[in-house]
């Protein structure tokens, strides 16, 4: 990030007033180390900023994806206590409490706000329920007839709740900690939309998207306005990064990503970018394969979240080479432990710590993973120098 860009970042946002002059400060200092520093720097700022600014790091910027959850103890207290999983989002104390625990535990570069990718099609008005060991359930959306009555705008004071949230956690974090923000990208949030629920391949999106292709553009289209707002609603209440959470990008054939998964994207990335033009925005198109490239290109994204199944070389020199690359470590190795799991974050960083890098797991921390498997993770990555 260069200056001009930093000098940007205030102007294009609307800032709630009280907390201006804060969020300028902490967002300005990275910015005038980054320029001043010659691309491997060991400056105290948020090295997590500092990569997607256009550095590399000595020692890769640490964060998981589902950093707050079932794996820990102190998570599944406060789950307890609030009742229901939505409970738990839009309770800002609740909410705030869960975000941070990961950080207090482990110390990771980044901490993401508590919420879920479902709370759009929930403002919009549907019917969204976890139920217990089932996952999400919602009514489906499955016919041109049911997408005609889907509201166009969410109502935004049902997640007012995720906005105090984020503004209570960017006063607390220790500065050298950067703030993640996000949303689902349309086609992942339209695929539970559709069909009320997980399913393996998606299946009854990928139906309606070739029988009623204006209909499910239409459930897209509306997903992608209201994204743009519910994301721009996250940096001013203190966001400093938006990750845009692509599930289930890997079950469409290339036409069909092109057209449902990176279209949509870029018309997010695109509708930030308008209002906030320096926004650092990180692309996760799980199972995108040899259409990642094609994905960073299009979309324009800061970084792309990786799966443990791409090929290192095909990213180094595809991806890596244009955008910082986010992962990719598999999730059920850091359940394994021991020797596998030393072995398995050597190669993550061996494939990936030479350019602008963050490490991460190639998909979401598991229920049971043990927290020691956790440390000795941080542990090996904390004490790569490379
Ligand atoms: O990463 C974090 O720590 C922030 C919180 C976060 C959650 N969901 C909390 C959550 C984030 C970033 C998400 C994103 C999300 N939600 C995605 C995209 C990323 C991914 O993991 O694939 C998807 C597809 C969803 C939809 C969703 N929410 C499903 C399929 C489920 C059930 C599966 C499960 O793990 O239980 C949820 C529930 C959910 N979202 C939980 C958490 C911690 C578990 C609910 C509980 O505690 O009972």
């Amino acid at each position: 990030m260069d200056q001009s860009r930093a000098s940007s970042q205030g102007a294009g946002r609307c800032l709630a007033k009280p907390d201006a002059s804060v969020y300028q400060e902490r967002h300005t200092r990275p910015a005038l180390i980054a320029s001043r520093n010659p691309p491997l720097t060991s400056s105290p700022a948020k090295p997590f900023l500092d990569v997607l600014g256009g550095q590399r790091r000595s020692t890769p910027p640490l964060w998981m994806m589902r950093q707050a959850g079932r794996y820990l103890p102190e998570y599944r207290k406060v789950r307890e206590q609030a009742g229901g999983f939505l409970d738990l989002c839009f309770n800002p104390d609740f909410a705030t409490e869960v975000t941070l625990q990961p950080i207090r535990r482990f110390g990771f570069d980044a901490a993401i706000i508590f919420s879920d990718i479902l709370v759009i099609p929930y403002a919009l008005g549907r019917s969204v329920r976890f139920e217990a060991g089932e996952g999400p359930r919602l009514d489906p959306l499955d016919t041109p007839d049911k997408v005609a009555t889907l509201a166009r705008a969410a109502d935004f004071t049902v997640l007012e709740p995720v906005f105090e949230a984020l503004r209570r956690v960017h006063a607390a974090l220790d500065p050298k900690v950067a703030l993640i923000g996000f949303c689902g990208a349309p086609w992942t949030v339209a695929t539970y939309m559709v069909a009320g629920r997980g399913t393996p391949d998606q299946g009854p999106a990928r139906m309606m998207a070739y029988r009623h292709p204006q209909a499910f553009g239409a459930i897209i289209d509306t997903i992608v306005d209201n994204s743009i707002a519910y994301l721009l609603r996250q940096l001013e209440a203190g966001a400093e990064v938006l990750q845009i959470f692509d599930t289930w990008a890997g079950v469409l054939p290339a036409a069909e990503f092109r057209r449902w998964s990176v279209e949509p994207t870029r018309r997010i990335v695109d509708g930030v970018r308008a209002k906030v033009p320096d926004a650092k925005i990180i692309g996760f198109p799980r199972g995108a394969g040899a259409l990642l490239p094609g994905y960073v290109e299009a979309t324009s994204v800061d970084a792309v979240s990786i799966d443990w199944a791409a090929e290192p070389g095909f990213v180094r020199s595809n991806v890596q080479n244009r955008v910082a690359v986010q992962g990719n470590l598999d999730p059920l190795v850091l359940i394994a432990g021991g020797a596998a799991l030393d072995r398995a974050v050597d190669d993550v960083l061996a494939n990936y710590a030479q350019g602008r890098f963050i490490f991460n797991l190639g998909h979401g921390i598991q229920p049971e993973t043990p927290i020691a498997h956790v440390e000795q993770m941080v542990k090996r990555v904390r004490d790569w120098r490379g």
